[in-house]
Order: C-alpha cells, then sequence, then structure tokens
C-alpha cells in the first residue's frame, strides 16, 4: 500500500476553536500583534511549539494511575531513572521540571562569568541561560545552515574548524553543547560524523561535550535516513552511539519525551552530579522529583520507549516533510530539506518588499492567523535581534517562520489545512503588514514585546 496512515487510533477527542476574521481581528489588536499573548481557545491549528503540546498514549495514561508521589524515592523515580539509563546509558540522572531548568542548574555549575560557550545554535532560552551567568554564548553552524535554500542534509552540524579555532584561543570554554536537532537553525540534524569529530576536538582540548537532547529520537531518525550506512539500523541503537559521544545531556522532555511537562540531565560525571544535586533542592526540588510529580516521571518513562518506535518516527518525520514539500512543491520558499518537528518559511524570500526590521517574519506569523486561525512562531529579527544603543537594531541573518508540528496530535487532513492557509498568504504580499516594537523586555522578548503595524500599506489606507 502507498496510502501513509498514522501508526495509531484516536480514543480521546477534543474540539477545535472556531473563530470568524472580526474576532481574530480584535483578538491580535488586543495582543500587542504577539502571537505568544492570544489565548489559545481563539487559535484553531496551534503550531506555535511542538513542546508540551503532545497526544499521550493509553499506556502513558495508564501509567499516571501507578505513580508513586512519595517526596524521596518515589517507585516513580526509580522506573524514570531506569528508562533514562536504557536509553542514554549515563549513570547519573537527575529530573528537572522541564529543559530550561536542566539547562539553568547545569550552567550553574559549569559556567563562570567571561566564560564561552560554543554550539552548533544554542536554543533561546539556553543562550539567556549562559547569559544570565555571565557567560557568553557562541553560535558556530556550518555555513549552510544559513542558507535556506540548501538541500544540504545535516544543516545542524557544527562548523568543525571554528569550534577548534575556539578551543585553541585563549578563552576558557567550560563545555560545549550540541543541540540535536538543530532548532533554531530549521530543525536539521546533526549527522553521526560530526559528533564523532566534535568528540575528538573536546577529547584533544580537555573540554566536556554536552547534548541538548530535546529532539534526540528525531535526530536519530535523521541520521537513519541521510546518512550513508545508517539505514538499517535501530533509531535506538543511533540514539545510543550519540549519547556515548558525550559526557551527558539536558532534555526538555516536553518534545521527544513525549509529556506535557518534564527534563532532566543525565551524565557520567558522579561529582558534578552530586554539586547539582546538592544545589537544586532549594529551588528547583529534591533530587528524585525535580519540579515534577511522580505521575509526570511515569509518563515520561513510557514516552521515552514510544518515541523510539520505528513506526512512530517513521510517521512523525514523514508528516512534517509532506507539509514541508507540498508548499516547496507550491513554490513558497521553506527551509530544505524539511527538519525533523518543524517546516520553516523563509520570510525574507517571501516577503522581499518587507525591510527586515519591519519584522517580515512576524507579520507573515500574523497573516497566518488573521487568514486561518493558525498560530505559529517567529523565529527572526523579533526573537533573535537585539536593540542597538542608538535604536536602531541589526538585522539577524535568518528570518524564518516556524511551523511546529505537536506530536500525535494533528491528522494530515490539518495539515492540508494549514498548507492552503500558507499558499493563500503568499499568493497576497500586499496583504502584509509590517510591524514595529512598542515595548519589550531586556532578555527574550518575543515573549512579552507589544508590537504594533509600522505603516499602513496603501491597500488597507483609508481613502483621505
Ligand atoms: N533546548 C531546545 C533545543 C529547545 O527547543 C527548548 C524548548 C529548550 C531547550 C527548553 O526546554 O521549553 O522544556 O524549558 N523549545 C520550545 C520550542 C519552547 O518551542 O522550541 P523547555
Amino acid at each position: 500500500m502507498r496510502t501513509r496512515i498514522e501508526p495509531y487510533r484516536i480514543k480521546t477527542v477534543e474540539p477545535l476553536p472556531c473563530t470568524t476574521r472580526a474576532e481574530r481581528e480584535s483578538a491580535l489588536i488586543g495582543a500587542g500583534w504577539n502571537l505568544f499573548r492570544l489565548p489559545a481557545r481563539l487559535v484553531t491549528i496551534d503550531l506555535l511549539t511542538d513542546s508540551g503540546m503532545v497526544g499521550m498514549s493509553a499506556r502513558q495514561w495508564a501509567a499516571l494511575v501507578q505513580a508513586d508521589e512519595s517526596y524521596a524515592g518515589a517507585e516513580s523515580f526509580y522506573r524514570f531513572e531506569a528508562a533514562v539509563r536504557a536509553v542514554t546509558g549515563y549513570p547519573q540522572v537527575i529530573p528537572t521540571h522541564q529543559g530550561r531548568a536542566a539547562e539553568r542548574l547545569l550552567f550553574e555549575a559549569l559556567v563562570a562569568p567571561g566564560d564561552v560557550v560554543p554550539g552548533n545554535t544554542h536554543f533561546d532560552t539556553t543562550r539567556a541561560n549562559i547569559e544570565w551567568r555571565g557567560g557568553r554564548p557562541e553560535d558556530l553552524p556550518i555555513r549552510e545552515a544559513l542558507e535556506p535554500a540548501c538541500e544540504a542534509p545535516f544543516k545542524g552540524d557544527i562548523d568543525l574548524r571554528a569550534l577548534e579555532r575556539r578551543l585553541a584561543s585563549p578563552a576558557r570554554v567550560p563545555l560545549v553543547v550540541l543541540t540535536v536537532t538543530s532548532n533554531s537553525a530549521g530543525g536539521q540534524p546533526v549527522s553521526l560524523f560530526t559528533l564523532h569529530e566534535t568528540r575528538r576536538i573536546c577529547d584533544r582540548y580537555g573540554v566536556p561535550l554536552f547534548l541538548d537532547a530535546a529532539r534526540f529520537a528525531e535526530n536519530a531518525w535523521l541520521i537513519r535516513e541521510r546518512e550513508p550506512g545508517q539505514g538499517q539500523r535501530a533509531p535506538a541503537e543511533i540514539a545510543r552511539e550519540m549519547f556515548d559521544l558525550a559526557d551527558g545531556c539536558l532534555m526538555s522532555a516536553k518534545k521527544d519525551g513525549l509529556v506535557h511537562i518534564g527534563g532532566f540531565l543525565a551524565m557520567r560525571d558522579a561529582d558534578l552530579a552530586d554539586r547539582i544535586r546538592a544545589a537544586m533542592v532549594g529551588g528547583e526540588g529534591f533530587p528524585t522529583y525535580g519540579g515534577l510529580a511522580g505521575r509526570d516521571l511515569e509518563a515520561l518513562a513510557v514516552g521515552l520507549q514510544e518515541v523510539l518506535d520505528p513506526a512512530y518516527l517513521a510517521d512523525r518525520i514523514a508528516q512534517v516533510r509532506g507539509l514541508g514539500d507540498s508548499l516547496h512543491d507550491a513554490g513558497v520558499p521553506v527551509v530544505r530539506p524539511t527538519g525533523g518537528h518543524a517546516v520553516y518559511l523563509d520570510a525574507r524570500a517571501f516577503a522581499p518588499h518587507l525591510d527586515p526590521l519591519h519584522l517580515p517574519g512576524q507579520a507573515i506569523a500574523c497573516a497566518l492567523y488573521l487568514h486561518a486561525g493558525v498560530r505559529s512562531t517567529e523565529v527572526g529579527q523579533l526573537m533573535r535581534g537585539r536593540p542597538a544603543p542608538d535604536g536602531v537594531e541589526k538585522p539577524v541573518p535568518l528570518d524564518l517562520v516556524r511551523l511546529a508540528i505537536p506530536r500525535r496530535v494533528y491528522t494530515c487532513c490539518h495539515l492540508d489545512y494549514v498548507a492552503e492557509a500558507v499558499r493563500d498568504v503568499f499568493a497576497d504580499p500586499a496583504a502584509l503588514i509590517p510591524l514595529e516594537i512598542v515595548d519589550q523586555p531586556a532578555l527574550l522578548r518575543h515573549f512579552t514585546a507589544r508590537l504594533r503595524p509600522h505603516v499602513v500599506p496603501a491597500a488597507h489606507a483609508v481613502p483621505a
């Protein structure tokens, strides 16, 4: 059979919110043109993130009921610890309430003011947590990562020469972080080849290597599909080789843990783990629960097994690729090749008539919401730009709009609807409304900033 079918059937359903254009217009104005500020009940298809918005399995829901909610040493902790060890091979396992808590704890233990932390491309909370420690996050993507149309198979790779130059420099580097897949570079995978080479370079300079493993299973599947000689291997085996090449990982389990909340740190170094355990009690929680309930640990233990199921991964990656390829075939500029968890529109090519400082990515995201109730995220000037002292920002290298696909939540029909919405918005560039920032916080501004239309395009102007 050629028809692809989802490898599950649906037992619990939830109605999709439906709104009118007028309701969406007033909601967007009320939200200051920031989609993070919209109430979810006014969103029809929510592609803001693939994080935490997962369809849990019957096995996961069943596991919640057997949870042990003891404060210390709960059975749920030991089941969770065994599941993490089975996947990663790391003996030291520390639960946290989500990925950014794992980042904070790890960087508090390792990063001092003035340190440089190189990576392929850090996710925005990773970057912020390094900066909060007085460290400097440094992105060293390969050149192809900055060319949206380039079809290179491993655009998540780190630039190995640049990494070697950094480690040979006088700067203190407490660790290197490889994010698999590279979310900020289009959900693109890191190759096993590059993981092996990075390990070699880190060993030469005695620097620990950590994986930001939020999407480790998708990275493993893309290695299987794209790296020569890997096509017959089980995803669990490839994932294990990835973890074997690093000293530890930080994990947002809200992605490839297939849970609504959760995260962890896992590593080989027992002394480092003990320092983190001692430090976490005052803020995050006791080391056998992190910020989580026993039931969260149970769901995660099952999710970590399910995510490596080849049938699940094959469908997951094919679903995302189906959306990306259909847009590409319709002439819509998207980041190529389609990555693991999201389709990224290339906003500069999509709306070349808009000034990069008038937030073309955000303009497209707002237009998609107004047209069809589809919520996406800008990954460009709004997310990654910084206000300059003279008030004129520098344009960031890439302006993208991310259509992140939650796991086991939407069907192929839902994604057909999204594809139609994107094609419609692409066909009417004059309707895009350039934007400017009215107020913003110092860090992570895209979550809370308020915006307004920059100029009223001629088509919308009221005649004098
Ligand atoms: N690392 C990566 C690569 C991520 O994508 C995220 C979150 C985190 C760390 C932080 O984890 O949310 O559990 O605290 N990414 C989400 C996203 C928010 O929409 O891409 P968290």
